[in-house]
Order: structure tokens, then sequence, then C-alpha cells
């Protein structure tokens, strides 16, 4: 199983170039409940994962995407997106969540609540958006990992203008922030960056043991 797993990171790899296959629904709702099931800070979930299954919005997004192929060509596009502030109404749905699927009510939660306050409390905006920044971080790699353990390719991107991805895709409106994009789908043959060979620092140079 470990020597299967490893073997699935090393397949792995930042495809560039897709084939034309569109994803069945299952292998689609696969990935969307990798995504769903990732964790996160608190449990809060302050993300939404926006799935681009628009071909004309995805046309829109490329320029603003280093002209990126992979925008154009995956069988799928999820922009990795986060609420614009903190929002207001955060606690209340999330205790309000919490008592439906775990029968506590917000009464007995009052201690993780004020643990939860003093956290956030003690931030200022610009450290809250990048506290939920780094949840969205998170679940790409929980969504690639998952993807590659199920022979899935996929694409990270932050070579992309957030501020133009959230005008295309309406942002504002939704209040929402665009932090990273994934490209997923299946590697076509012709992409050279398959045959390199993995790139990483030796172990003994990444890892410190003390
Ligand atoms: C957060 C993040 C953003 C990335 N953005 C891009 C991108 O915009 N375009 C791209 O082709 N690759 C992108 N990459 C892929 C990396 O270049 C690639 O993962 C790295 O070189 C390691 O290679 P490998 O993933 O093929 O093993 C990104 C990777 C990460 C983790």
């Amino acid at each position: 199983m470990q020597k299967e797993i490893l073997e699935k990171l090393n397949w792995r790899y930042a495809t560039k170039q897709f084939k034309p296959q569109a994803f069945t629904p299952d292998q689609r709702a696969f990935l969307e409940e990798s995504l769903r099931l990732t964790p996160s800070s608190f449990g809060q979930q302050l993300w939404r994962f926006v799935w681009v299954d628009s071909p004309l919005l995805r046309e829109e997004l490329k320029p603003f995407a280093w002209n990126q192929r992979q925008i154009t060509e995956a069988s799928a596009l999820v922009v990795l997106a986060r609420p614009l502030t903190f929002p207001k109404d955060q606690l209340d749905r999330f205790f309000g969540h919490l008592e439906v699927v775990r029968g506590k009510t917000r009464q007995e939660m009052a201690g993780y609540e004020q643990r939860i306050l003093s956290f956030t409390s003690a931030k200022d905006e610009r450290e809250l958006a990048c506290w939920m920044d780094r949840q969205l971080y998170i679940a790409l790699g929980n969504l690639m990992t998952a993807a590659a353990l199920a022979q899935i390719d996929t694409c990270p991107i932050e070579g992309f203008e957030p501020a133009h991805f959230d005008r295309i895709l309406g942002f504002e409106k939704l209040g929402l922030k665009s932090v990273v994009v994934a490209a997923l789908g299946f590697r076509s043959p012709e992409d050279a960056y398959q045959h390199q060979k993995k790139l990483r620092f030796e172990a003994k140079d990444v890892h410190l043991k003390l």
C-alpha cells in the first residue's frame, strides 16, 4: 500500500497538456468530495470551490492565466476561493451545523467558540485573509493527492491574475476572492513533461531530524 501510494505520487506531475476526455460523473463526484473532506483550521471551511464548467468562461479566463492551455483544455477547472473577509455569520453557521450533525448545543461548545474568537480577534484583516488563503492550499494538496491516487492528472495554477478572475467569475457579487486554481483531467501522450525526471532535493537535505 505505501509503495503503491509513493508510486502514484511519483507518477503525478504538473500536467501542461491534457487530452480531450470528459470525466465520468463518478470521477467528478470523487474529486468534488475530496475537496469537501479537506480539513481546515478550527474546522471552519472558509471556502468555495468554484467549478468553471462553461467553455466560454474558460476562454475568457485564459489570457489572465498567462494563456496557459490547461485553463481551456483540462477536463475540469476549479477555482479555490475564500470569502473576502471573515464572514459575520460564520460562527452562527458553523455552530448551527455542528448542532445538527453532532447534537451539541452552542452553549455546550462555548469554550470552543471562545478559542476561535480569541484566535481570530488577535488577527487583523490581512492576517485573517492569509489564514483563510492557507486553508485553500491544504484543499489544493488534498485534491492533487486524491486525484493522483485515482490516476487523475492535475495542474496546480498560481499563474493567474486573481482580480481578473474575480471580475469574470462575478466573485465581487458573491463576496469571494480567488486564491489558487486547479486544472484536472488526463495527460496527453504528447505532454513532454511527463517524461522528465522528478526534481526533488534529496531526503537528507529536506528532513531535519533533531
Ligand atoms: C501552488 C502552486 C502553483 C503552481 N502554479 C503553476 C502554474 O501556474 N502553471 C504551471 O504550469 N505549473 C504550476 N505549478 C506546478 C509546479 O511548477 C510544479 O508542481 C513543480 O515544478 C514540481 O513539479 P511536479 O509537480 O511536476 O512534480 C504550481 C505548483 C504549485 C504547488
